[in-house]
């Protein structure tokens, strides 16, 4: 009998591949769990994780022998990690593998806001551009001020990006870092008055709640776009449809939000965003390869070996 719980909604590859290297119990929610037979549950010794509901201590509880869960994804924050270090439970994830996608959808969130490229599109699907004319004027995206918020591996995906764009870059983080030319702010108020766009790349996690705070959202400025790929809980939600409805920033691109996939309706009536359902590393390449390396950090661990991307 399997020792693998596999949780989350999986797309069929990755459900194919679990089964064949790991055959695991599927579950969709962990509320699903405590429905399963309590012999069952004490035999699970390894999860595997997908999503962005919590997974805490009472969760935990459920599955006495549990050693590791291994996450789909870079962001563990879903997983209470302290109460994970208490029952001696490994947690891993998967870094690095995502870093190019989530880091070209930044730039794609960017420049279709600024190039106001999904009502441009609109324009000619709905016959716009035959009856009516040319589209009005976007802005130019290339040459202005970058502002990444995070600078661990998908904000320097981002930045490297973003010189090719002839940008000057700033970026705020915990501390400086070893940068080419780049300027720190220790302060993301002072890092948001620098630049035109603010580019959010922060890991989740009560830590960075509201760390892009109604004061940095007002120090941005009219001009301001604000891109998110990190999670919705680091910027001030309320703060940030206020300041796009009245029109105190640009607008923004925003892969992530609090409550997904419930999102504030107030998201659904502006026309000055440009939304995407969660899509940073959703690829067919990139989920393929953070699958295999949540496998890897199950199968390393049934076999007594060591874990390829630890995080405790
Ligand atoms: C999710 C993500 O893993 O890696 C992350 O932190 O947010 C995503 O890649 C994906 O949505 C599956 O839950």
């Amino acid at each position: 009998m399997t020792q693998v719980l596999a949780l989350g909604n999986y797309s069929d590859t990755d459900q194919a591949a679990l089964k064949r290297d790991l055959d695991p119990v599927f579950v969709k929610t962990a509320s699903d769990i405590a429905a399963l037979p309590e012999k069952d549950r004490s035999r699970i010794t390894a999860l595997a994780f997908m999503g962005h509901h919590p997974f805490s201590g009472g969760e935990m509880h459920l599955l006495p022998n549990l050693g590791l869960i291994a996450n789909y994804g870079v962001g563990y924050d879903a997983i209470d990690v302290s109460a994970a270090d208490a029952r001696g439970i490994k947690v891993t994830n998967t870094p690095d593998v995502l870093n190019d996608d989530v880091a070209d959808l930044a730039v794609a969130l960017l420049i279709a806001q600024g190039r106001q490229m999904i009502p441009a599109s609109e324009w000619v699907s709905s016959g716009n551009w035959a009856a009516k004319g040319n589209f009005a004027l976007a802005r130019k995206i290339s040459g202005g001020r970058a502002g990444i918020v995070g600078l661990g591996r998908i904000g320097r995906a981002i930045a490297d990006r973003l010189t090719g764009f002839d940008m000057e870059i700033h970026y705020s983080s915990r501390r400086e870092k070893d940068t080419p030319g780049w300027t720190y702010h220790a302060d993301p108020v002072s890092l948001a008055e620098a630049v035109d766009y603010l580019i959010v790349a922060l890991v989740g996690g009560p830590e960075t709640e509201n760390h892009v705070s109604k004061d940095v959202i007002a120090a941005l400025g009219p001009r301001g776009i604000i891109v998110n790929i990190s999670r919705g809980s680091t910027i001030d939600e309320a703060a940030l449809l206020d300041a796009l409805e009245n029109g105190a920033i640009a607008g923004a691109g925003l892969d992530v939000f609090l409550n997904e996939p419930a999102i504030d309706p107030r998201f659904l009536k502006l026309d000055n965003v440009v939304l995407q359902p969660h899509q940073g590393s959703a690829t067919v390449e990139t989920r393929t390869a953070m699958g295999q390396l949540q496998r890897d950090n199950v199968s390393a661990f049934l076999n007594g070996k060591a874990l390829l991307t630890p995080v405790n």
